[in-house]
């Protein structure tokens, strides 16, 4: 019977695979991480343009279509596309930055936990940058991420 249950679950979680991961974590925003590492939080906000990174496409918003709009989500923001990331400026409002969690991970499970250290990305690798600093950015702004630059 447990064996059922089991593969019924299984098989459940190729099609919903955020429903029965019941613990997986979410995207809580970086004024929640700023509760306990209020050093880290400080220098983000005074230091990392992506404490900003909403505003970057907000000015520019005027000219592009929504569709276009869209698709600087992704990268201007927190979590656009997966469970608890942005949705919107007005309803997600605490994911509008790229905040701390596009380098750590989502972090409700390390906030509910009171601050496991397991349940969070302690060493991002340049690797995890990428998906956003891609090689056609980094063409057309001249950058070349440098691991503890952008962060605090
Ligand atoms: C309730 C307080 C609390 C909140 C909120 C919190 N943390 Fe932590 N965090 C801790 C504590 C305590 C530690 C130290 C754990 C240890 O050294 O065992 C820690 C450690 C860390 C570490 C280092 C892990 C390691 O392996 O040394 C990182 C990175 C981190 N937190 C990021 C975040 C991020 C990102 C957020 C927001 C999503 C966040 N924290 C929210 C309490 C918190
Ligand atoms: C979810 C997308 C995303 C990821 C992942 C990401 N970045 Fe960024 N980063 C941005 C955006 C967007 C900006 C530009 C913000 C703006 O100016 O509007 C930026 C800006 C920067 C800058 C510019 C300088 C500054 O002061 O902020 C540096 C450096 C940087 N990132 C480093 C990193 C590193 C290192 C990693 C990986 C550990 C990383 N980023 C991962 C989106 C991302
Ligand atoms: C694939 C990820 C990605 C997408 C999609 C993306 N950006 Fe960016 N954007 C970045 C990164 C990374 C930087 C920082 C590059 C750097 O500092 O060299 C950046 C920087 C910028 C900057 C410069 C900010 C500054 O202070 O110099 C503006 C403006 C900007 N993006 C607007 C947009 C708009 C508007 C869109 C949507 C049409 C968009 N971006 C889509 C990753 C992205
Ligand atoms: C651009 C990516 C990036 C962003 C954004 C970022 N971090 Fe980090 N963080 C790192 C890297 C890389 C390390 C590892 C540094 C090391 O090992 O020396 C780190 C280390 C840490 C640590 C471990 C202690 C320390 O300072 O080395 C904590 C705690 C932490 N980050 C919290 C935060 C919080 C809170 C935010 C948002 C306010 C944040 N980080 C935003 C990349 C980032």
């Amino acid at each position: 019977m447990q064996n059922v249950i089991l593969s019924a679950l299984a098989a459940l979680s190729l099609f919903f695979p955020g429903i029965v991961l019941a613990e997986e974590a979410i995207f809580v925003g970086s004024k929640a991480c700023g509760e306990c590492h209020s050093d880290q939080f400080k220098s983000y906000n005074s230091y990392a343009k992506k404490a900003s990174s909403y505003k970057s496409i907000k000015i520019l918003a005027d000219k592009l279509t929504p569709l276009e709009l869209v698709e600087c989500y992704g990268c201007h923001t927190t979590g656009y596309g997966r469970p608890g990331g942005f949705v919107s400026i007005e309803k997600t409002p605490e994911l509008a930055n790229s905040g701390c969690e596009v380098c750590h991970g989502p972090g409700s499970s390390h906030v509910n936990s009171g601050g496991d250290a397991k349940l969070i990305v302690r060493n991002p690798t340049l690797e995890s940058c990428k998906v956003c600093h891609n090689e056609e950015r980094v063409r057309s702004f001249g950058f070349k991420p440098l691991k503890y630059a952008g962060a605090h």
